[in-house]
């Protein structure tokens, strides 16, 4: 739409120009307030940066936009990138928590506070969402995608980027969003950060791509390339992937921008010299260059490509491609029109961190969180008597934010201490001890895992802690143990092989457990844990994950029963390390096992120490309330490619409370030209069921929903048998069969 404009721009720009438009340098400098580093403004005003990342608050932003508007030869606006990936000051839960919630108007709404939030604060830019699948929770990326489906991941996709860029990118209150990381990064070996992806294209065109193409369907202005490789080909350099794939068969007209100093990470990939690997990007399909220009290294695209055109490696056609690229998106977020319209001091003021803001994330970080177990009713808590509160989670602000959250003012989250205080009032006691560290392990220390940065290791002793915690625990009616991992022990370049909670809290919550007192886990993670023996011995679990700004407030709206857990786990639990890859959507393999109960079998597929079955299985989480499912009818045993058939089930809220259940549909197509699922998520409906009703749930299925990428990767039904499971979670053996036909 701009290309006139484009054009002309482009017949006035200089070689080092236009290069410059491909730049974006990291602003570590600028966002510690030593901003005027030099070379940074000086760049900008000699037209050699396109953007910057990270930079915070928009009257930074507002005078470096200056500098490129007043001071450059061309006036060319830059873009400000940040990573907004689960809230901007607002903070709702990590990506995966809130992916448990499944509810997507929901999930639409926190993108659309997060771009309301940082836009008022000069950000038009956000590196969200992330929609890597990952079926490995040693790898502490999984922490900020969706979980392990592509059903569900691709409708939280379409729900984040719609919120982000709504359908108007040149309002002030909206961000052009960046999908990432492209593609299969939550795939690498071994679940270890960075390494080595490998699989058939049969399984990534199934498994692993839809939700990024259903970002590209949603409009998304940006794609992020991701850091390994594929088919023994950086992403950042697969012109398979960027180009043919990306632009040729999805349609994908926004701009590629690389991971940090993706560029120049494929030297060590073993692609060859500095020009070599800058050609090979551009070539490919990559546009801009994220953190290339660092402190000590020149940007990639600056430094290479007047060799690489001199080399003949290049042309100048490819240059000028990813500078209009990058043009245009300025273009689209209006920001030739107005370069500051990203820099409303009044909205930063009044639009930031509100109330009203505040009480949304509350109300969203409790439906993220998971109940995973509840014997005797031993949630909900009584607003009353004395109550222990014990762990090294129950006090601190700092963690509950969890991972990626740059914009956030960490120590504004509220403790879980300090929301529970205020939610039972005078009602109750509450008495408090830390019980433990979060972690102690030498070994780590002496290899320089950063345990104890977000809090600080205790003075005392572990006995001291321990014993105060049991002396508190003594006096009390109920114990809740806020354990599990501290915020950075999952995120980036997180990965662990070990998926317990710290062995110093859990003898910690032995101690309790001997006490004799009904104790409550209330559980702080960013990945699935091996959870075998706290599921033997503790009462009641409640997987809180990382949930943002509003934690204490939320966790104590879920455990005193004002807000009934409604979260469904979007990531199987495995039962130990050893299962993993541990997915809900695998094969039936030549030898399946012959028995549910878990009975090991010679000559079959399992393990003999460990059975098949993980510990909570995908779609798993429960209520205060319970639900019943019954009458699951097909309205008709056969369909075509072109009708469609109705599934109806009821579900009766046979408990005591008000609640909401997640009823999910799988699918299992029995027999076809390349083996199938034994289920596949087609349908999930979030609906709210007062105590003693029964609601009837409708879905409907059609030929499409029953489409895959079969060997040649054509897009296909196959006529045939399926069955068709509806339920409370991936283990649901209710189920009827129906045919499609030619
Ligand atoms: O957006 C991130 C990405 O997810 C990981 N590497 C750094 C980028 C920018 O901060």
């Amino acid at each position: 739409p701009f290309e006139k404009q484009i054009d002309s721009i482009l017949a006035l720009m200089t070689f080092e120009e236009k290069l410059g438009q491909l730049n974006l340098p990291a602003t570590g400098p600028i966002t510690t307030g030593s901003s005027k580093s030099t070379d940074v403004i000086k760049k900008i005003e000699d037209g050699l940066i396109g953007g910057l990342f990270n930079l915070k608050d928009h009257k930074n932003i507002y005078e470096v936009q200056k500098i490129a508007v007043e001071k450059s030869r061309l006036g060319i606006p830059l873009i400000f990138g940040m990573d907004v990936i689960h809230g901007f000051k607002t903070t709702f839960p990590i990506p995966l928590g809130l992916s448990s919630s499944w509810d997507m108007e929901m999930i639409k709404k926190t993108a659309q506070v997060a771009a309301s939030e940082a836009s008022a604060n000069g950000i038009n830019w956000t590196f969200s969402p992330m929609v890597d699948i990952s079926r490995d929770p040693r790898w502490g990326r999984i922490s900020e995608g969706n979980g392990e489906d592509p059903y569900l991941c691709s409708e939280i996709a379409r729900a984040m980027v719609r919120g982000y860029q709504q359908d108007d990118l040149t309002a002030n209150n909206t961000l052009m969003s960046c999908v990432k990381h492209f593609a299969l990064y939550g795939a690498p070996e071994a679940g270890r950060d960075y390494n080595t992806v490998d699989m058939s294209r049969m399984r990534m065109y199934n498994e692993y791509l839809p939700p990024y193409k259903a970002a590209v369907e949603e409009g998304v202005g940006s794609v992020m390339a991701s850091f390994n490789e594929i088919d023994g080909i950086p992403a950042t350099g697969n012109k398979w992937l960027l180009t043919e794939l990306l632009r040729d068969d999805w349609g994908f007209d926004g701009f590629v921008v690389s991971d940090y100093t993706g560029i120049y990470e494929m030297m060590p990939h073993g692609m060859g010299d500095a020009v070599t690997v800058t050609s090979l990007a551009l070539k490919a399909g990559l546009d801009m260059d994220m953190a290339g220009d660092a402190p000590g290294i020149d940007a990639a695209f600056i430094k290479n490509l007047k060799t690489a055109l001199d080399q003949g490696e290049i042309d100048m056609k490819h240059i000028d491609k990813a500078v209009k690229r990058v043009l245009t998106a300025k273009y689209t977020l209006g920001l030739f029109d107005d370069p500051y319209r990203y820099c409303n001091e009044n909205r930063a003021e009044t639009e930031v961190f509100t109330q009203q803001n505040r009480d949304f994330a509350r109300k969203v970080a409790a439906e993220s969180m998971v109940l995973l177990k509840n014997e005797n009713q031993t949630l909900p808590l009584k607003k009353s008597g004395t109550i222990a509160l014990i762990g090294p989670l129950a006090n601190t602000a700092v963690n509950m934010a969890g991972t990626w959250s740059v914009s956030t003012d960490q120590e504004k989250s509220i403790p879980v201490i300090e929301g529970l205080k205020a939610v039972v009032g005078d009602n109750a006691k509450i008495l408090y001890a830390k019980g433990s560290n979060v972690d102690y392990d030498l070994e780590l220390e002496k290899r320089g895992t950063m345990f104890g940065k977000d809090i600080p290791r205790d003075g005392r002793t572990d006995q001291q802690l321990l014993d105060e915690a049991l002396n508190v625990a003594k006096k009390s009616d109920v114990i809740v143990a806020n354990l599990g991992e501290a915020a950075e022990y999952s995120g980036e370049s997180s990965s662990r092989t070990n998926l317990h909670i710290p062995k110093v809290q859990r003898d910690l919550l032995n101690a309790l457990l001997k006490t004799g007192k009904p104790v409550v886990l209330v559980l702080f993670t960013g990945r699935p844990l091996v959870l075998v023996e706290e599921n033997d011995t503790v009462p009641a679990i409640l997987n809180v994950w990382f949930p943002g700004s509003e934690a204490g407030l939320a966790i104590s709206d879920v455990l005193f029963g004002d807000v009934n857990p409604s979260g469904k786990l979007t990531t199987t639990f495995p039962r130990n390390v050893g299962q993993i890859p541990i997915y809900y959507n695998h094969k039936n393999t030549g030898r399946p096992l012959g028995n549910s109960e878990g009975k090991f079998e010679k000559f079959k597929s399992n393990y003999f120490d460990v059975r098949n079955e993980p510990l909570y299985p995908f779609g798993y989480g429960l209520s205060y309330t319970t639900f019943d499912y019954s009458n699951l009818k097909l309205d008709k045993s056969s369909i075509n490619m072109d009708s469609e058939i109705t599934v109806s089930v009821d579900v009766t809220n046979s408990g005591d409370y008000d609640g909401k259940e997640v009823v999910q549909l799988y699918v299992r197509d029995l027999v076809g030209t390349v083996t199938r699922p034994v289920k596949e998520l087609k349908g999930f409906q979030k609906v709210e069921i007062k105590k003693g009703e029964t609601k009837t749930i409708t879905f409907k299925l059609t030929g499409e929903d029953l489409k895959f990428y079969n060997y040649n990767l054509d897009f296909v039904a196959e006529p045939g048998k399926f069955h068709v499971f509806v339920g409370t979670d991936s283990s649901t053996e209710i189920m009827e069969e129906f045919e499609l036909t030619n």
